[in-house]
């Protein structure tokens, strides 16, 4: 991975940086001695270590699900469902359906969504995973139990019985009882770690194991960044992603743009916007964070970014190699005036374009980090995933916020259930 800051060099003083580090040390510090002293919602740290063992009964689960079910539907919300997705989006093929079929419901009450997912599913042999931690969660909730109750009508109790997967606290909670009540097999959400902490638990590796992907490599990524322990001063990319986003912060930089260069990358972007937007916007305080996908975004956003209020800057994601490699052809009347480029693979191209975007957006008042890598696999992914998790929990701290708590999330659900 390649961490670049030059593109924020110049809206930001070395002194200015120094101190930001000097902070974001402490911070990291600080982190490191809760986990020590073994303060709760610090069981992510030590994820890509502590989930070895359980490794092969996911996979086998995994394969159950993947040999039985001609559909897989993931039944989760918020933190038990973006980061599967986030992964499982960068890596599948983009054409023709998967293998087994992939789909995500109880993220919405969406009615027609929900009842087109259901017509689909009709003669079909399907699975289920339900993930929620709390086990209380409406969205999810109101779907587990459409989906369950057509499953028992069409296949039958003793194979929904093998086919539902359960991961939710071990101990209590609606989920907890309907699973042990069902006999449907169970994975635990740890109860050190919060929802959007938790891809690397069952959580995510359970749903990315379905779709047909190498959880171990993930894990080995993840586990890369895994280096608070050996010291903050080993934690030196993340120590500057952090300094750099609060300098600019406090310099009137409200909005921190995830930008990509790969739409497959897409839903990263979600996963990410959750992580940070969950962790730090509270307190009257924090980031916002927002995605967009270039080039097709500079169609849209692109123009605000370049002149529209001076409250951005970007974290952009570039990927150095893709799968495959095409030129651009050459054709005999070269009509559209094409044949210049026409030794340039697409790739190539892209990245001329992610260039210039940078250099445009600076020039616009818009500082940028960046972070390649090398493609996109599961171990690139695993890599940023603890990445940002790490990064995002120290942020908190600097920022003065517990990045472990979302208080705010309560008073909606508390207005719907008095309206209901
Ligand atoms: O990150 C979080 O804690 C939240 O986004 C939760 O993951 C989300 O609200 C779903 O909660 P639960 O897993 O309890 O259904």
């Amino acid at each position: 991975m390649i961490f670049d800051i030059s593109g924020s060099a110049k809206f930001v003083e070395a002194d200015e940086i120094q101190a930001a580090r000097h902070e974001a040390i402490n911070a990291m510090q600080s982190l490191v001695d809760d986990y020590e002293r073994g303060e709760n919602w610090l069981g992510w740290l030590s994820i890509a270590a502590d989930i070895r063992p359980t490794i092969d009964k996911i996979e086998k689960s995994a394969s159950l699900l993947r040999n039985d079910c001609e559909a897989v539907v993931m039944c989760g919300i918020g933190g038990s469902y973006l980061g599967a997705r986030a992964v499982i989006e960068a890596l599948k093929p983009q054409f023709g359906a998967a293998e087994p079929e992939i789909l995500y419901v109880g993220n919405s009450l969406a009615q027609d969504y929900i009842i087109e997912m259901s017509n689909h599913l009709k003669g079909k042999r399907f699975g289920i995973v339900c993930i929620s931690k709390s086990g209380t969660t409406l969205e999810t909730a109101v779907a587990f139990r459409v989906f369950r109750t057509q499953m028992e009508q069409e296949l039958g109790k003793e194979y929904a019985a093998k086919h539902i997967i359960c991961i939710t606290d071990l101990e209590k909670g609606a989920l907890h009882d309907i699973a042990q009540m069902n006999g449907y097999e169970m994975f635990e959400v740890p109860n050190n770690i919060g929802g959007r902490y938790s891809v690397l638990s069952a959580v995510g590796l359970l749903p990315i194991a379905v779709a047909g992907y190498d959880i171990r490599q993930l894990i080995a990524g993840a586990f890369d960044f895994y280096r608070p322990h050996r010291g903050v001063e080993a934690c030196g990319e993340i120590i500057d992603y952090v300094a750099l986003r609060n300098i600019l912060y406090r310099k009137g930089k409200k909005i921190e743009l995830f930008v990509d260069f790969d739409p497959r990358l897409r839903f990263f972007g979600e996963w990410w916007k959750q992580l940070f937007g969950e962790s730090e916007g509270k307190d009257g305080k924090g980031l916002f964070p927002a995605s967009v996908s270039y080039t097709t975004d500079l169609h849209s956003l692109g123009q605000y970014v370049q002149q529209g209020e001076r409250h951005l800057f970007e974290t952009i994601i570039s990927v150095e190699r893709g799968k495959y490699e095409m030129e651009v052809p050459r054709t005999k009347d070269d009509l559209d005036k094409l044949n210049r480029y026409s030794w340039y693979t697409i790739g190539y191209i892209n990245s001329m374009a992610e260039k210039g975007v940078r250099m445009a957006h600076v020039d616009g008042g818009v500082p940028n980090i960046r972070i390649a890598i090398p493609q996109i696999n599961e171990y690139h992914l695993g890599q940023l995933i603890y990445f940002f998790e790490l990064a995002c929990a120290v942020s908190g701290k600097m920022l003065g916020v517990n990045p472990f708590d979302q208080p705010g999330v309560e008073a909606y659900k508390a207005n719907i259930k008095k309206l209901l």
